[in-house]
Order: C-alpha cells, then structure tokens, then sequence
C-alpha cells in the first residue's frame, strides 16, 4: 500500500468507529469498541505495521496521520461517555422532580396552649378597655414587696418563696408574682389605669400543681369610683366568657397585704358543675368551688408609695394563675405538661 492509502485507510477507520458506536448504551461495549482500534492487535495497529514497508521519507507523513487518527478516536470515544452520562443524569432528574406530584403537606405549628389561653385572655379584658402591661421578670425588692406593703420582715414573705439573683444582695430578684407591674404602672400614669399584665412569674415551688416557673395575668383599675361591686362584676364577666358557660364566681375573704379588702376568687367547678349528685369531683375535691386567684381593693398604703391620691382615687386588683385556667378548660392533670415541649401534649390544643 502506498502513503496516500494508508492515510485514506487510517481516516476511513474514524467514521467506522462512528458508525459502531452509535446504538451502544453502555460504557462497557464502548470501551470493548475502543479497544478494537487502539488495542495492541487493533484495527489502528495494523496499519501500523504497513508502516515499515513505505520508503523512509514516506513514513513521516503517516506517522503524523496514525497521530491524528488515534487522538481523534479518543476524542469520540471521551465524547460518547458524557453523552451516556448526561442521559443517565437527565434520567435520574426526571424520576427526582416530577413537577407534577401534588406538593408535600407542610406539617403546620400552632400557637402553645398557654399562649392561645394568654392571648384569649388578654382579648376578653380588651373588651373592657383594659390595656396591656408589662414589667421586667428581673425585678427590685421594692417593687415586689416593699412598694405592694409587704416589709421585709412581714409573714406574707413566706407565702411566696423567693429566687433571688445574688446571695450577696438579696435587692434584686426574680418577681415572684405579676403584681409589681401594677406598681411600675401607677408609678408613671395618672389616673384612670386599666391594665393587665400577663407574665412569667417565679416561685421555689415544685409539685404536680406547681412548677418554679409559671404564667400570672394581673389586672389593676384606678379611678375616681370604683367599688368592690366593679370588681366583681370584672371577674365575674371573665369566667363567663373565657369558659363559655354561666358559672358563678365567689369572693372569699382573705388576706393579701397589698389589698384591703382582700379576697380570694373561686369559681364553679367547670368539671362536675352539670353533676346532679352535688358530691363534686376530684379536681375541686369534691367542693365544687376551685380557687383561680387573689384579688381586692387596692390598699391605700400602696398609694401612698406611687403618689397617687387616696382620698380621690380608689381601685381594684386580681391576680390569676394562667397554668390553672387552662387547667380547668382542658383538663391538664400535671402543670409540667405545658413546658415539656412533647409534641402528642402540644398537637391537642
Ligand atoms: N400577687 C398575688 C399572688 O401571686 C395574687 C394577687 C392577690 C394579686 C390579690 C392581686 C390581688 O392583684 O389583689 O399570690
């Protein structure tokens, strides 16, 4: 054969291997194809072989053909690989993202049941004109018992154990009630004050009713007025409203240093309220009354540490606790199933 064959033979071998490779799928009978030319018995080193037949000056020139033709058979076989690769990665993104799957449901949150009970609360005083308040959960002696007439030395100190922040200086603590916002408030408004406080209070209390933190909405009316019977019908509207049913309200009477009268609020056992047999139940033990909270007038020596006028002014106060209100509605059996954060508790409310 002379050059001018060879080199034609050696090109004709390129569109040959175009021509196999064609209907292969699979990198394994691609590779074999490659092999059928570049191997050592392949259809290029068979040309080769020719080469040692041509006249010295001739074998330059298919030298640099056998060159090409090799790189050019590597190039259609590299090509060929990514072509199958890239169908395989169209395939696999096809089965991935078929758009035309109905979305996934998002599981939804809701709101923690003491925040709806907050928040349910907090809109039924609105109707009322009350306004929301709020005081730091780090708070001063004064404002937590100094200013609401609770000395240092008084009793009703022990009924509220105190977390206190420092050992060395026992004037900043942790409020151990909600009442001290009523202080902050009659300390920078004048009359008439309508508020409520909903907050996170602290107690070194720790049993199936009493967790060391909990949740108190206080409530605080000042104005030229008002009377015991303001009071009463306050609470009274509330427990209508918030347990959705006619119950009734009793106001014990009862001691808080901060109120004068001072009276404990119960209410109807909302349990066994329905029950003909008058015996009660286990969650009022049986005396178809539950306690939900303190309320009374406000004291006038408590006016008299916020500078407002006793001889014109005159107001009421309650405090509740917001664990046992919803305790009451749903039935909660343990306060520390509010802050355990388990979701079968949560996904109920
Ligand atoms: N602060 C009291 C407590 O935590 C509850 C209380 C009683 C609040 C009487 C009041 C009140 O506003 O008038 O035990």
């Amino acid at each position: 054969m002379s050059a001018q064959e060879l080199i034609a033979s050696l090109d004709a071998l390129g569109t040959e291997l175009d021509v196999e490779l064609q209907p292969l799928v699979d990198e394994q009978s691609i590779r074999a194809a490659q092999a059928r030319y570049l191997g050592k018995t392949g259809k290029v080193s068979a040309v080769m072989k020719e080469l040692g037949r041509l006249p010295p000056a001739e074998r330059p020139l298919v030298g640099a053909a056998v060159n090409r033709v090799k790189q050019g058979i590597e190039d259609q076989v590299t090509r060929k690989l990514a072509e199958l690769t890239d169908a395989a990665a169209r395939l696999d993104l096809a089965r991935v993202v078929d758009v035309t799957l109905p979305g996934r449901p998002v599981a939804g949150g809701h709101l923690h049941l003491l925040t709806q009970v907050r928040l349910e609360a907090i809109a039924i005083f609105a109707e009322l004109g009350f306004v929301v308040a709020e005081g730091p959960q780090i708070e001063t002696d004064w404002h937590t018992f100094e200013a609401l007439a609770i000395p240092k030395d008084h009793p009703a100190r022990d009924m509220q154990d105190t977390f206190y922040i420092s050992s060395r200086n026992d004037e900043i603590l942790l409020r151990t009630h909600t009442s001290p916002v009523q202080i902050r408030t009659m300390l920078t408004t004048t009359p008439p004050i309508r508020i409520i406080a909903p907050g996170i209070v602290y107690r070194r209390d720790d049993d199936a009713t009493h967790s060391p933190m909990f949740t108190q909405i206080e409530g605080l009316v000042v104005d030229e007025g008002i009377s015991f019977a303001d009071l009463k019908g306050v609470l009274l509207h509330f427990v209508k409203r918030f347990f959705q049913r006619d119950l009734a309200i009793r106001l014990r009477p009862s001691y808080f240093p901060f109120v004068e009268p001072g009276a404990e609020i119960d209410m109807q056992c909302s349990f066994c309220v329905d029950l003909p047999s008058g015996k009660g139940c286990r969650l009022c033990k049986g005396t178809r009354w539950i306690e939900i909270g303190g309320s009374g007038m406000v004291d006038p020596e408590v006016f008299g540490h916020v500078k407002i006028d006793a001889e014109k002014y005159t107001g009421f106060a309650f405090g509740m606790g917001l664990e046992r209100m919803a305790m009451l509605r749903h039935g909660v059996t343990d306060i520390k199933f509010y802050y355990e954060g388990d979701i079968r508790f949560l996904e109920q409310f």
